[in-house]
């Protein structure tokens, strides 16, 4: 077959996630998006990034990031967890995503055969191992979105490269501080040879409850990955971060991503470095009010309609079960309500492994528009 002929035969989807919000009627409402669209950036990360602009924003920067961003994360890690980190621990990339892919190239290349992901997932963590021939396993999650440690003591061996995300999107949930310890307790004398990625890029973004900190407070064998894609409201700047204690596989991650980006946009990591040194926390907790706001709301909406959730207190999501309550398929339900006038978006569980469910954003100012819309059609589309 020649490359056009298998074209013609190929797929190559967008995300899931995309293909329903681009459904999206231009009457609909949007409780489908993965970013506070909504909510206004703090004004010292535009000043930053415009300053940038005339002091060499404009011009390439080391492939492993800009000096000043790596160290300003490598200062807030120091905070997190007491390590000593400096720049060469900090590996800058374009957004998570890329700081994910990145690492996954580089265990893979390194040997790494397995990576274990939630059962309910961000999407991307199957994908990403898939591209580089690695088995891709789901580990159980609780009933309440925690994560079953018995599972993972009877399932995790020494070389296996272990996904965490918490707050998790799309379940919301946080892991407590006594979580993450029992799992760095399961993870000891088990994941001697491997990884953890933990994904704590809805970090800042917990609403309710207690702020139990990066993982790599527990476990030393911990690949942080973060951006200031949600906490900053500027995901459209994609920034991220790798940060590690062995200063080699930071160097070869970067190595590992200079081939696929050369270096990461100068002038966004500047409008970075406010958000990370913490100059930004009173807009951030605008932001919690605000969804803890909206996460009561949709709440209330459920419960009038008897639908399941669990209830979130981090991330911005909140993911409800619509199996049990409407008829036919819950994919089929959400292209059909975003496609009508006057519509709704909200994002089928499938694209994070759960066909039962839909998850709903938080990070909307009009929540009540969007619910009235979803509650509309639960009605006209009861069992
Ligand atoms: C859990 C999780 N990780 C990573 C990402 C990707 O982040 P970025 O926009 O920084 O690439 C997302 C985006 O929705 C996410 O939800």
């Amino acid at each position: 077959m020649t490359i056009d002929e298998r074209l013609s035969v190929t797929e190559f989807p967008l995300p899931a996630i995309r293909e329903v919000n681009l459904a999206l009627h231009p009457t609909g409402v949007s409780l489908g998006l993965g970013e506070l669209r909504d909510f206004t950036p703090d004004k010292k990360i535009i000043e930053a990034l415009t300053k940038s602009l005339n002091e060499g924003g404009v011009n390439y920067c080391p492939n492993g990031g800009l000096m000043e961003l790596r160290e300003a994360v490598a200062d807030a890690q120091k905070k997190e967890d007491g390590y000593s980190y400096d720049a060469d621990n900090v590996v800058i990339t374009i957004g998570v995503q890329n700081a994910i892919y990145a690492t996954i190239k580089t265990l893979a290349k390194l040997g790494a055969k397995r990576v274990l992901i939630p059962e309910v997932n961000f999407g991307i963590y199957k994908k990403i191992p898939a591209e580089f021939g690695l088995e891709v396993i789901t580990y159980k999650l609780t009933a309440d979105h925690g994560i079953d440690t018995y599972w993972l003591s009877r399932n995790v061996s020494h070389n296996d490269i272990l996904i965490l995300n918490s707050p998790a999107n799309p379940t919301g949930r946080v892991l407590s501080s006594i979580e993450m310890k029992n799992i760095s307790d399961v993870l000891q004398n088990r994941l001697t040879s491997g990884y953890v990625i933990s994904d704590e890029i809805y970090g800042k973004l917990i609403y309710e409850g207690e702020n139990p900190g990066s993982f790599s407070k527990y476990f030393d064998r911990t690949i942080m990955v973060n951006g200031i894609s949600k906490s900053g409201a500027v995901a459209g700047l994609r920034v991220g971060w790798a940060v590690t204690r062995n200063k080699a596989l930071a160097r070869a991650i970067v190595s590992n991503n200079a081939s696929i980006i050369s270096a990461p946009p100068t002038a966004n990591q500047y409008a970075a470095i406010p958000i990370v040194r913490g100059e930004t926390a009173s807009t951030i907790e605008r932001y919690n009010q605000h969804l803890k706001q909206n996460r009561d709301k949709v709440m209330a909406y459920l419960d009038e309609l008897k639908i399941p959730y669990v209830k979130p207190t981090g991330s911005f999501y909140l993911f409800a079960g619509l199996d049990k309550v409407i008829k036919g398929d819950v994919k089929d339900f959400c292209i059909t309500t975003a496609k009508k006038k006057n519509g709704v978006v909200v994002i089928p569980g499938i694209a994070f492994g759960d066909s039962g469910k839909v998850r709903i954003s938080l990070a909307v100012s009009d929540i009540d528009e969007g619910m009235q819309r979803f509650v509309k059609a639960v009605k006209n589309n009861r069992q």
